[in-house]
């Protein structure tokens, strides 16, 4: 234990006698260590095949509400739907309304301060309703949850909190949420190394139409300014067959799109000790399942190996969209970035990529004003955007997380240079995206139907394979199915449309 987790143990009341609730749990107070996070052991990972709910917690939450809010990434969202599916085996039922909810959970994200300070808010807003009800449980799960300075804040200035638990122990739910019921003082269980993968975890997706399989956890790429190889653990890849299995259940199902999830799906395998069988091969066999669109999130330009993209021209079900974060252009940036490519291996990628999928959209993130980051060095991003003419991207202004190497480095740039720089950054974005959604004018293209315009019921709102938004006019009854539609004109952000037909392999599913 480190001095600053002794300080933290010391501030929970420990229980005055033994209880003899205890035999039914472990006495829960593990904090956690971005020192211990940062080590990659040899061990083994296990496979839990079959997750069980112990029997004494079957009716834990029957006649109880639970409401989760979830910050950041798509990772985030799946696990909602984990625990939701746990806390439904619990018995509970879930609620929109935070006032009649008798847990919440706040899922949280720690990629960058912004995200940070988001859930300290809202945990300084939840004290109304815990005084008002003081039965109901206040739970901080997620990445945040995973760093020892947030854990420690949590501890003194915010004693409303009961549970505080972490990504890898999600599967714990029932017991954490048993013991704080049962305990007066704030459950805190944040397991520092990685945790196994677990099989047949419950869910209850959030949508009919799309849903996330989790392909691989974890990263061990430590790019210098990301904190995610500390919060989400070592890469573990989930076996093959049981993905595949995943997917066509989905599949058999109704669902019209997968998600493949991991932090850094192209090195999807490379733990594995036993197979051969990397992310190209994953894909060649999801492409011969009957669900119409599969997409994969995030790639990283290091691990995109050929066998990956030739799998990707083969097209059909893999759709022509390619998520590739290069976050700087310059490669003294990349360097520091600890990114291992240099803007050269990225542009070569990029030719290989257009070159087998000559229609491909290629999209990105970028991070801007890192530590002294020159002018030359931002123009060198900007030089490399419009080379690559990237249709879309999510773009950053560096923000230091502890624990990090790059929050150590000292940065000469200030503030409103890098915000300058972003907004000079997001403007050559807009051109790009609006350049992109213009060329689509007059053209047929294929949308999955999400759902109906809030406003308008007979205006439908869906996503082009390479994922841009379209609105146009139809009956609602096409919702959950695929749909020709003719571009009428380019928005900023989407696209209007006229209702042309039905795509044909879906004919006989539409009523
Ligand atoms: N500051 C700013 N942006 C970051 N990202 C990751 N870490 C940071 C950080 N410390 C961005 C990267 C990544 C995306 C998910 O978030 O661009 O690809
Ligand atoms: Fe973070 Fe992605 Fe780099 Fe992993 S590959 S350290 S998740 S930015």
């Amino acid at each position: 234990m480190n001095e600053e987790q002794r300080l933290a143990s010391q501030q929970v009341k420990q229980p005055q006698q033994e209880k003899d609730y205890s035999k039914y749990f472990e006495k829960v107070f593990t904090a956690p260590s971005l020192k211990d996070a940062k080590k990659r052991g040899k061990e083994e990972v296990k496979y839990h095949k079959d997750f069980d709910i112990e029997e004494k917690f079957l009716h834990m939450g029957e006649g109880r509400k639970f409401y989760i809010r979830t910050y950041g990434c798509q990772m985030n969202e799946h696990d909602t739907e984990v625990m939701a599916g746990i806390f439904m085996q619990l018995g509970y039922t879930s609620t929109e309304q935070i006032e009649e909810a008798d847990v919440v959970l706040l899922n949280t994200c720690a990629i960058r301060e912004g995200a940070e300070n988001k859930v300290f808010g809202e945990l300084g807003f939840l004290l109304k309703y815990k005084r008002q009800n003081p039965e109901m449980l206040i739970g901080v799960c997620g990445c945040m949850s995973q760093e020892e300075s947030v854990v420690n804040r949590i501890l003194k200035q915010y004693q409303h909190v009961d549970m505080v638990f972490g990504t890898h122990n999600i599967h714990r739910l029932p017991h954490i949420l048993n013991e704080a019921y049962m305990s007066k003082e704030m459950v805190v269980e944040v397991w520092s190394k990685e945790g196994d993968v677990i099989e047949n975890l419950p869910k209850k997706r959030l949508g009919s139409i799309k849903a996330w399989v989790n392909i691989m956890y974890g990263c061990d790429k430590f790019c210098t300014y990301c904190i995610v190889p500390y919060t989400r653990g070592k890469e573990r890849s989930r076996r093959p067959e049981e993905i595949i299995q995943e997917v066509r259940e989905l599949a058999a199902q109704g669902y019209k799109e997968i998600m493949l999830l991991g932090q850094n799906v192209n090195a999807y395998g490379k733990d594995f000790e036993d197979i051969t069988y990397r992310l190209g091969d994953l894909m060649d066999a999801i492409r011969t399942i009957d669900i119409p669109r599969v997409r994969f999130t995030t790639s990283h330009p290091r691990d995109f190996d050929d066998h990956l993209i030739e799998i990707l021209a083969k097209g059909g079900n893999l759709v022509e969209h390619i998520h590739l974060p290069v976050q700087s252009g310059s490669n003294e940036i990349l360097k520091i970035m600890a990114r291992k490519y240099t803007r050269e291996h990225f542009l070569q990628l990029v030719e290989k990529i257009k070159t087998a999928i000559p229609n491909v959209a290629l999209t990105t993130d970028i991070i801007v004003g890192y530590p002294n980051e020159t002018e030359e060095q931002f123009q060198e991003t900007l030089d490399l955007y419009r080379e690559v003419g990237f249709e879309m991207a999510f773009t950053y202004i560096y923000s230091p997380r502890e624990g990090t190497p790059a929050a150590k480095m000292t940065d000469n740039v200030p503030d409103e240079v890098k915000k300058e720089r972003l907004h000079r950054l997001n403007h050559v974005v807009a051109e790009y995206s609006a350049k992109a959604l213009k060329e689509l004018e007059g053209q047929i293209v294929e949308v999955l139907v999400e759902g109906s315009s809030k406003r308008r019921d007979d205006v439908l709102a869906g996503y082009t394979r390479k994922n841009r938004l379209v609105n146009f006019k139809a009956d609602p009854k096409y919702i959950g199915h695929r749909v020709l539609v003719k571009v009428t004109e380019a928005k900023s952000h989407s696209l209007l449309g006229e209702f042309v037909g039905k795509v044909k392999e879906e004919v006989e599913l539409i009523k």
